[in-house]
């Protein structure tokens, strides 16, 4: 199982969207996939029609109630594609978790066996560094950064970086940041161009060739429960989505 976590503790850079259509498309493939949805907000649980207020578990019991995956795994309405709902109160298992043994190798802990099951998991995580996202980062071998074309663009990834090397040595020697991916990108807009260069620069050769457009299904599709690929089959979302995917596959 290639398990990769989403993550930038910078708000709104396409996170979500990213971890639902990536999620979809590769499931598209033929690719079984678990998405974890770490955040609080709920946004990638939502995303895929599954309303976490109807659940009688999710990721706030596998964490704090010793709930096993299989108790609070779900199955979403696209087939090869199933979830780990979130719920608002994980937003307080922040805080619970502070006084567990072990606190930030709780969500390893809970999924190991599961690898025989799926060929990808992927862990949408929330805005911030705190115990939730160290977990997720803990729990994976591959982190995905969404930064969106903009001007604040690469503030703050040095402290995500940051992050990232104290967890590498400290609780997980395989953690790797995989690749940069380029959201919401605009080709008219100069401003687009120039921060995709210093992305460049920045990361060197670990950028997606695939830049995710700024495409108006993608914004839709989380307000009908559906992922790009049955919301928008044609738009230039899912080609953009689709085409991560194959990148994804290919690095194998
Ligand atoms: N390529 C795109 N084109 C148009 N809108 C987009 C695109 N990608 C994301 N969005 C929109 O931008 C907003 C932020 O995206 P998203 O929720 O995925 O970001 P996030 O990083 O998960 O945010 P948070 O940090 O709050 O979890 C959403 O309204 C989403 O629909
Ligand atoms: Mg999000």
């Amino acid at each position: 199982m290639i398990k990769i976590a989403l993550a930038n503790q910078k708000g709104g850079c396409a996170k979500s969207t990213t971890s639902v259509n990536l999620a979809a498309c590769l499931a598209a493939k033929n690719k079984k996939v678990l998405l974890i949805d770490a955040d609080p907000q709920a946004h990638a649980t939502i995303h895929l029609g599954v309303n976490p207020y109807q659940m009688e578990h999710t990721l706030y019991d596998l964490l704090l109630h010793n709930k096993k995956a299989k108790d609070v795994i779900v199955q979403t309405a696209t087939k090869n594609l199933h979830v780990i709902p979130s719920h608002i109160d994980l937003s307080a298992a922040e805080i619970e978790l502070v006084t567990h043994i072990g606190r930030e190798s709780v969500l390893r802990d809970q999924l190991k066996g599961l690898g025989k099951k799926y060929d990808y998991l992927l862990i949408d995580c929330p805005p911030s560094l705190g115990l939730l996202t160290i977990n997720a980062l803990n729990a994976v071998d591959r982190i995905i950064i969404p930064i969106q074309a903009e001007f604040f663009a690469l503030e703050g990834s040095g402290k995500l970086l940051q992050t990232v090397d104290v967890i590498k040595e400290r609780l997980n020697p395989k953690l790797e940041v995989y690749k940069v991916l380029i959201t919401r990108y605009d080709s008219r807009k100069n401003i687009c161009k120039d921060v995709a260069d210093k992305i460049g620069q920045h990361f060197a050769k670990k950028v997606f060739k695939t830049k995710i457009r700024e495409n108006v299904k993608l914004a839709e599709a989380p307000s009908y429960g559906k992922p790009i690929t049955t919301y928008a089959p044609n738009s230039n979302g899912k080609k953009d989505y689709a085409s991560l995917a194959k990148e994804v596959i290919k690095d194998g």
